[in-house]
C-alpha cells in the first residue's frame, strides 16, 4: 500500500503521550495551586488585554460509549436550569475579580452537549456574558452540538445569540461502528443538521471525526470521509480514538469489541488525510483540516495558529477563562482547573465569593520557554531553537541536549535540523506529539496516563 509506515517505526512511536493542549500538562496539576493563586493572576491581568471564555456544560441526552469527555446523561430540566444559574454566578464572580468589563473575542461552549441547557437557561448565560464582558462584533462564538438532539427552536436561538460556528460530533457513519459506540446517526441526519445550521446563517461548521473506533475499517473510514467531504464542512477535527477506560468507566462498555491495531489506526488516519487533501482542505497541525477560506488555514500561513484546551485554535488571547465543572483556565502565570464533578462544582459555588478551583499549576519561565517550543512546533512545524533559548535566557547547553534527543527523529526522516532550526517533515507530521515529548521535562513513561499517540 502507498506510503505504508514501517511497523518498526510505528512500534517505536505508538506509546501513550500527551496531546499538549498546555504545558505543563494536566498531569502536573495539584491541589496546592487553587483559588488564591488564580485570584492574584486575574487581578494582575492587564486591563487592556482581551480574555477568552470557555463554558462547560457536563450533560448529554445519550451516552456514547467511546466518550472521553467530562459529561453524564442528565434529563431533568431543573438540574440543567440550576447548573445554568451557577454558570451565571461564576461569570459574575470572575467579572468582580477582573474589575473592568473585559474585551472578549472568543467564546466556546463545550461539553458534554452545551445545547442541553434549556433555552431560557442558555439565554441567561449569554446575557450574563454580554452584560459582564465586552463582546466584540466580530467575536468567534462557537458551540458543540449533537445532531440527534437539536431542535428548530434551539437553532433559532443559537442564530439569535450570535453563534458563528457549530461543532458537530460525527465520528463515523458506518452502522456497525455506530452500533458498537452506542451512537446511531445516519448520514442523512448529519447532512440535514448541517443544512439547517447554514439556513440559520451560522456561517461556519466543524465536524469531529474519529479513527480507531471499534469495527472501523479502511473501507468504513473511506466511505465516511468521502461522504462527509461532500457536505463541505469548513473545518474538521480528526482524532485518534483515545481508549482510556481507567479514566472513563463508560469505555469498559466497549469490552468485547475489536479495536483496530496501531497499523490499522495509522492507515485509517492516512486515508482521511489523503481524501481531505484531495478535496482541497489544508492540513492544520496533526489533527485538523480546514478549507482555504477558513481562519484556521489563514492562521497557518500567518504563523498565528495556537493550541489550547480545545486543541488547535486561532484564539490569540493571553487568558482563557474556563467556566463550569472541569473547565480549565490558562493565564501567563499558571493554569487552574475547576472541580471536575458537577456536584462538587455546585457545592463550592454555594459558598459566597470563591471560584470552584480544584487544582492547578504555576508556570515558571522555563515552562513558558518549553511551551513556546512545543506550541510552535505543533502549529508551524518549525522552531528556531537558538532564537528561543536566547529569548527566554535559557542555558545554551540545552541546544546540544535537544539535538541529541532529536537524533532518532532525524534519522527516521521526521525532522530536518539546520543551523538549530528544527523543521518537521510531512513524514513527521503524524508524530508531532512524540517529537514534542523531547521538550517536556515532566514526561514519564507510564501506561495509564495519556492516550495513544497515533
Ligand atoms: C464533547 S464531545 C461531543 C460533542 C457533541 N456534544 C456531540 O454529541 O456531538 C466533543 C468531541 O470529543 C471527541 N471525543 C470524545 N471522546 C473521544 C475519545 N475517546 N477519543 C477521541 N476523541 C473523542 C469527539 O470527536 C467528540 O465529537
Amino acid at each position: 500500500m502507498k506510503r505504508k509506515v514501517s511497523l518498526n517505526r510505528l512500534a517505536r512511536y505508538e506509546g501513550n503521550v500527551p496531546r499538549y493542549t498546555s504545558y505543563p500538562t494536566a498531569v502536573q496539576f495539584d491541589n496546592n495551586v487553587g483559588f488564591r493563586a488564580y485570584k492574584q493572576w486575574l487581578q494582575a491581568f492587564p486591563q487592556d488585554e482581551p480574555v477568552s471564555l470557555y463554558i462547560h456544560v457536563p450533560f448529554c441526552d445519550e451516552l456514547c460509549k467511546f466518550c472521553a469527555c467530562n459529561t453524564q446523561v442528565v434529563h431533568q430540566a431543573n438540574v440543567r436550569i440550576v447548573y445554568g444559574d451557577f454558570l451565571c454566578e461564576e461569570l459574575r464572580r470572575l467579572a468582580v475579580l477582573l474589575k473592568t468589563r473585559r474585551q472578549v473575542n472568543f467564546i466556546h461552549f463545550g461539553g458534554g452537549t452545551p445545547t442541553t441547557l434549556p433555552i431560557e437557561a442558555m439565554k441567561k448565560v449569554m446575557s450574563a456574558i454580554r452584560t459582564l464582558f465586552l463582546i466584540q462584533d466580530c467575536a468567534d462564538i462557537s458551540i458543540e452540538l449533537d445532531p440527534r438532539h437539536i431542535s428548530k427552536d434551539y437553532l433559532d436561538l443559537l442564530s439569535l445569540l450570535g453563534v458563528t460556528r457549530v461543532s458537530i460530533g460525527v465520528q463515523d457513519i458506518a452502522p456497525e461502528v455506530q452500533r458498537a459506540c452506542g451512537r446511531i446517526q445516519n448520514f442523512e441526519l448529519i447532512a440535514d443538521c448541517i443544512e439547517r445550521v447554514r439556513q440559520k446563517n451560522i456561517k461556519s461548521v466543524n465536524c469531529d471525526l474519529i479513527y480507531g473506533l471499534p469495527n472501523q475499517t479502511a473501507v468504513s473510514v473511506r466511505n465516511t470521509i468521502k461522504a462527509i467531504a461532500t457536505l463541505k464542512p469548513d473545518r474538521l477535527a480528526v482524532f485518534g480514538y483515545a481508549h482510556v477506560p481507567w479514566k472513563f468507566k463508560r469505555q469498559t462498555l466497549l469490552e468485547g469489541e475489536v479495536l483496530p491495531n496501531p497499523a490499522e489506526r495509522f492507515e485509517q488516519r492516512q486515508i482521511i488525510d489523503d481524501v481531505l487533501k484531495h478535496e482541497g482542505y489544508h492540513v492544520i497541525g496533526f489533527d485538523h483540516y480546514a478549507l482555504p477560506h477558513d481562519s484556521m488555514s489563514k492562521a497557518v500561513s500567518h504563523h498565528t495558529l495556537h493550541r489550547n484546551f480545545q486543541g488547535y485554535t486561532v484564539d490569540n488571547a493571553k487568558a482563557l477563562l474556563g467556566v463550569g465543572a472541569s473547565s480549565i483556565s490558562i493565564l501567563p502565570q499558571g493554569i487552574v482547573q475547576n472541580q471536575p464533578s458537577s456536584l462538587a462544582y455546585q457545592k463550592i459555588m454555594q459558598k459566597p465569593d470563591i471560584l470552584p478551583i480544584a487544582r492547578g499549576v504555576e508556570r515558571t519561565v522555563e515552562d513558558l520557554f518549553r511551551w513556546e517550543i512545543i506550541e510552535r512546533l505543533m502549529c508551524d512545524l518549525q522552531i528556531d531553537l537558538q532564537k528561543v533559548i536566547n529569548q527566554y535566557k535559557q542555558e545554551p547547553s540545552l541546544l546540544g541536549e535537544f539535538q541529541e534527543k532529536l537524533r532518532p527523529f532525524e534519522e527516521d526522516g521526521m525532522i530536518i535540523i539546520h543551523n538549530y532550526v528544527v523543521k518537521v517533515t510531512e513524514k513527521g507530521r503524524p508524530f508531532l506529539r512524540n517529537i514534542a515529548v523531547i521538550f517536556d521535562v515532566y514526561y514519564r513513561v507510564a501506561p495509564h496516563r495519556h492516550a495513544q499517540a497515533i
